[in-house]
């Protein structure tokens, strides 16, 4: 029987009773289920959109930027903690001055070696998931919140010990980031947000000309194995045909990354079944019912018929048969709203699953958001943006930049959401020689992860974190993304 790939995980949030229990990554699952699920509907998000990114030899705005990094530098961060040794700006880059459409993004510096270091663009993904509120706040950034949702605690491995680190909240509708012109906010996707982060840089480097010919990394996690390469093959067409800025990109790494939505999704149920959180009769009922070839979804979608209904079945009792755990770190605990006792003793060795609670407390504070230099305005981590296109994969972008540019494809091995079989699957699909031989890598004399060299790609397993993962095992992270920086594996056993 051969039926078309279903997304049942919409059913989560009932799970979370009363909403009194949450996963740090609740908005992300959201705007992910949303997404997947409207393939099904009767305005599915279309694909065909992404190749038509405007004409690559037209110009690109980029307006005047005089001044405008001292006036984004950050005095200081409410609450931050004593000793902060590095530079911050925060504010806005103009994508469209007739939309009034702008990009908010939070820079920070390296404490040392600044001048030499790369430049790394991080995104979250989403679709529609603040860059800034996750993977700065919660993530790789140099702090995170305290439980108080006012103070803030150093992340002593955060990535800006080895690079200059750019937080991009994108698109417009996500955190900070505004339009005045409301049908960006409903009308939005895929090949917006690429032009956008396109043009957003060109800028950023104008602001910061001292960037302008430092090696750019691109690096991401979740959604964003669709906006990091589709980013980097847009970056890579311009370069050739540009007369203005050309960016210096070098490689990209993606981290627990929607790559392809029927690979995907059988790596999903295939990790629960092999985790021990399905049953048998579960995992056979969706290998026999569901077809994971995502190509011509939408013929399918027409042909299927009841067996569909089989396959929506079999993947609804595999996510009831999980009870309610983190999908996003399935050893991890859950936040337990009332038992949240505020104080301000952050630790960045102890997990916080309701970390994404203090995020939101914080960046909320008016003095925050002043300090930030960001139009007052109630944050959010997730905007609700009307997502109108999307491929169904992102592996012909991602085949033809293994042969440009570095390409890391990392996966924190406790995460069921987008797990480490759904990135081992989406490879496979490359069919690339190995080179280097699956390998234990270590972090501070214990074993960080797995490593196996392709031509081409680098696959890095994070032994222990969850879907973010430098927020389940920040030193293993540091590890890892130092390796990628410098084009090499990461180490071996201690001596
Ligand atoms: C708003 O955006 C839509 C879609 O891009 C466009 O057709 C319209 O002209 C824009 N309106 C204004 C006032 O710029
Ligand atoms: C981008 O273009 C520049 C100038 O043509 C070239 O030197 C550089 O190698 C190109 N980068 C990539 C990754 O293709
Ligand atoms: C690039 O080319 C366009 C049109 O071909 C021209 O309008 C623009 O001034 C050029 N920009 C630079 C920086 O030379
Ligand atoms: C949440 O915390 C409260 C207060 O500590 C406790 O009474 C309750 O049992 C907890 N709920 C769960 C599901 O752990």
């Amino acid at each position: 029987m051969r039926v078309v790939v279903i997304w049942l995980l919409l059913l989560l949030p009932n799970y979370f009773p009363g909403f009194s229990i949450l996963s740090c990554m609740g908005d992300q699952i959201d705007n992910l289920n949303r997404l997947i699920a409207s393939r099904r509907s009767s305005n599915p998000p279309r694909s065909e959109l992404w190749a038509m990114l405007d004409d690559h030899n037209s110009p690109v705005y980029v307006g005047s930027q005089k001044g405008l990094m001292q006036a984004d530098k950050i005095d200081k961060l409410p609450g931050q903690p004593e000793g902060v040794d590095f530079d911050q700006y925060a504010g806005y880059v103009t994508v469209d001055p007739a939309a009034d459409r702008a990009l908010f993004y939070y820079f920070v510096e390296s404490p040392v070696n600044s001048l030499n270091n790369p430049l790394v663009l991080w995104l979250n993904g989403g679709p529609g998931c603040s860059s800034f509120g996750y993977g700065a706040m919660q993530e790789l950034g140099p702090f995170r919140v305290n439980s108080d949702g006012k103070t803030l605690y150093r992340n002593e491995y955060a990535w800006n010990n080895v690079a200059n680190v750019l937080f991009l909240e994108s698109p417009a509708g996500v955190g900070f980031s505004y339009s005045k012109n409301s049908s960006d906010y409903t009308d939005v996707g895929d090949k917006r947000t690429a032009e956008d982060s396109y043009v957003f840089l060109l800028n950023w480097l104008e602001r910061f000309p001292q960037y302008k010919t430092r090696d750019l990394f691109i690096t991401g996690e979740s959604y964003a194995g669709h906006y990091v390469p589709q980013l980097a093959s847009y970056i890579l067409s311009r370069n050739k045909s540009t007369n203005q800025t050309v960016i210096n990109l070098k490689g990209i790494a993606i981290g627990n990354a929607w790559i392809d939505d029927g690979i995907c999704t059988k790596g999903l149920f295939d990790y629960l079944w092999t985790h021990a959180l399905n049953s048998d009769e579960t995992n056979e009922g969706i290998n026999k019912y569901c077809d994971f070839s995502s190509e011509d979804l939408a013929t399918k979608l027409a042909d299927a018929g009841s067996t569909m209904d089989q396959c929506d079945k079999y993947q609804s009792r595999g996510v009831t048969e999980m009870g309610d755990i983190d999908l996003y770190g399935i050893y991890s605990p859950i936040c337990n709203l009332t038992a949240i006792k505020p104080g301000s003793d952050g630790n960045v060795l102890n997990f916080d699953p309701c970390s994404g609670i203090h995020v939101t407390s914080y960046l909320n504070l008016a003095k925050v958001q002043a300090s930030l230099h960001a139009k007052a305005t109630k944050w959010s981590g997730c905007g609700d943006v009307g997502w109108t296109d999307s491929p169904s994969s992102t592996l012909p972008q991602i085949r033809d930049l293994v042969k440009v540019i570095r390409v890391w494809i990392y996966s924190g091995d406790t995460d069921g959401r987008v797990p480490v079989t759904s990135s081992r699957y989406a490879i496979k699909t490359l069919q690339l020689p190995v080179e280097t031989a699956w390998q234990p890598w270590y972090s501070e004399s214990e074993v960080g992860g797995y490593v196996v060299g392709y031509k081409g790609v680098i696959f890095a397993t994070v032994r222990g974190a969850g879907h973010t993962v430098p927020s389940y095992q920040p030193a293993r992270s540091l590890t890892m993304i130092t390796s990628f920086l410098q084009g090499k594996l990461p180490p071996g056993p201690p001596s």
